[in-house]
């Protein structure tokens, strides 16, 4: 390749990344300086629709829901969709994996992140037993161009935001406290690998105990959506 084109595409791709950092760091600042509800979302925002968070939710294209890979979320490589999605039911409080696809998340995807850049991440742990490395059903997906305001009322709406327990929405915000802030957010291992995630990739905005905050703040002013 022409060494200027090359150039220029590492300016590019340096620049985007620059500029994905620095939003994120300004509503990080914001909410710090001032912890309102609506700076809250606004740094909540930043965190889910960070490719650490998003990448596993993944975007729907022609009907077909795909997990998206690295920092400009390019579809999963080796065609990976969600019929090679890992599909677990709940016995004894534990996890358990439904036989399924040949090939599925965990034929790749173990319990940690692997030592060198570029290989497949994992998570897991003792809190939420079994809850390993898969994607969520095609109502979680975080398209690429989301708006707060869709995220918002995405995470808020019941039929959407569940999947195996219901968890509370906009009409019950005590159970969507109770299911996402008091558990999820602080025990899943998915959401927690967004903060750990191994060599060469960039860790979501902040850290688990900032988001934490903000949830908190957000929920606590009954979790009020941007307009
Ligand atoms: C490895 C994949 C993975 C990662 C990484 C991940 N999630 Fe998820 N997420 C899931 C799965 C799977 C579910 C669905 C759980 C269920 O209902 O069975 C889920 C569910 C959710 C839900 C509830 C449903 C909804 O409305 O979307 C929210 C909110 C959420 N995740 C936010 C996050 C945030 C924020 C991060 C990053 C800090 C994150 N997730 C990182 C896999 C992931
Ligand atoms: C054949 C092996 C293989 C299978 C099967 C596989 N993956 Fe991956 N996955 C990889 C590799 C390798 C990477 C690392 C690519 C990279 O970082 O550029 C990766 C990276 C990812 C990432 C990117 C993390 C990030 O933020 O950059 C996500 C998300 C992901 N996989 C989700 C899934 C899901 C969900 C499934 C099951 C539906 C799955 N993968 C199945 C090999 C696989």
């Amino acid at each position: 390749m022409n060494k200027l084109i090359k150039l220029c595409l590492m300016a590019t791709w340096l620049s985007s990344f620059i500029s994905l950092a620095s939003s994120a760091n300004e509503s990080l600042d914001r909410f710090k300086k001032n912890p309102s509800a609506e700076n809250a979302f606004s740094y909540i925002f930043e965190v889910a629709k960070h490719p650490r968070c998003a990448n596993c939710h993944g975007v729907v294209e022609n009907g077909i829901h795909k997990p998206t890979v690295g920092e400009f979320r390019i579809n999963h490589p080796m065609n990976i969709t969600a019929a090679n999605n890992l599909v677990l039911t709940v016995k004894d409080h534990h996890f358990v994996e439904v036989p399924n696809a040949a090939m599925n998340c965990r034929s790749c995807h173990q319990d940690d992140n692997q030592k060198e850049p570029g290989m497949p991440p994992g998570a897991a742990n003792d809190k939420m037993p079994g809850f390993v490395w898969h994607m969520p059903p095609a109502t979680m997906a975080v398209p690429r161009d989301i708006t707060a305001k869709a995220l918002c009322e995405q995470w808020l709406d019941p039929a959407r935001n569940s999947h195996l327990v219901f968890r509370g929405g906009r009409d019950d915000l005590k159970t969507f406290r109770a299911e996402f802030l008091d558990h999820h957010a602080k025990v899943d291992p998915l959401i927690l690998w967004a903060w750990d995630p191994g060599l060469g990739r960039e860790p979501a905005p902040g850290t688990n105990k900032d988001f934490l905050k903000a949830l908190d703040i957000w929920i606590s002013a009954k979790a009020p959506c941007p307009i």
